[in-house]
């Protein structure tokens, strides 16, 4: 078996045998460098992956229902978030955007097919809804979108499987809550010394970090591919 079908296989049986109760199975997915760069700077956007890594990214994303980011990344990349380098369907792309500065001239917005869905915690009108569908949600603590209340509120719009592609503040914040199920890195081999994938966790003892259990690795072309499921239990060797 080949690496993609490896994962494919991997990946759907997780997904039958853990389901999370209303909410959507998230896996998280980005590529980074070996110290954990995932761009140079937060505002650019930086292809890392090789093309047998871009593959596997895109087949991922024909493997689940929703893909999601933060404004940030639509800001910096101007992302299509669709299936291109690989044979499937395009999941519904959803952006994490509480004060709506999604730009009108945004890639996403310009997909007839699936209309990007942004999760905001604005209620006023916005002027100009072409290519979009608002999806109000209720603020967390620091005024964002809260992401238990907007994973419920994907659950109940038929999301059952979600991809989190980035950026950092998304990685984080959903590594934080323990919202993530899967994960699948492609590990660069690369020294960027840049903009980091995972900022603070507030987790201050070893016990306490979530650990990749079981946890595989494979090369794929120059790339190091590591994935398995998160183990939140504390006091997981
Ligand atoms: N290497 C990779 O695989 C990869 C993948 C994706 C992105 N990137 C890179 O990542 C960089 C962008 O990352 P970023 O950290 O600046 O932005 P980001 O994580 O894409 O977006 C962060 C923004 O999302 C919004 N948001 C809404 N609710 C949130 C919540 N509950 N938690 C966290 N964020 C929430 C916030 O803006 P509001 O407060 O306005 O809502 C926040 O500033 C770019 O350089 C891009 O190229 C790399």
């Amino acid at each position: 078996m080949n690496l993609n079908d490896t994962i494919e296989h991997w990946l759907t049986s997780t997904q039958k045998s853990l389901s999370p109760a209303n909410r959507p199975f998230v896996t998280l997915s980005y590529a980074q460098s070996l110290d954990g760069s995932i761009a140079l700077r937060s505002s650019e956007p930086m292809a890392l992956s090789g093309n047998e890594s871009l593959r596997l990214t895109h087949q991922l994303r024909s493997m689940h229902d929703g893909i999601l980011v933060g404004i940030g990344t639509v800001l910096s990349d101007d992302p299509q978030l669709n299936v291109r380098h690989w044979t499937g369907n395009n999941p519904q792309p959803i952006v994490l955007d509480s004060q709506l500065r999604m730009p009108s001239d945004a890639r996403l917005r310009q997909c007839s097919e699936k209309p990007c869905w942004i999760l905001t915690t604005q209620e006023s009108e916005w002027p100009n809804q072409n290519g979009i569908e608002i999806c109000q949600s209720q603020p967390g603590s620091d005024g964002r979108v809260c992401l238990k209340n907007a994973l419920a509120l994907l659950y109940e719009k038929g999301i059952r499987h979600l991809m989190v592609e980035g950026g950092a503040h998304v990685i984080t914040a959903f590594l934080k809550e323990q919202l993530v199920d899967a994960i699948v890195i492609t590990l660069v081999p690369r020294i960027v010394g840049g903009y980091k994938a995972v900022g603070d966790l507030e987790i201050n003892a070893r016990v306490d970090l979530p650990a990749i259990n079981p946890f595989h690795s494979e090369r794929l072309g120059d790339d190091l591919i590591l994935w398995g499921t998160l183990d939140y239990r504390k006091g997981v060797e």
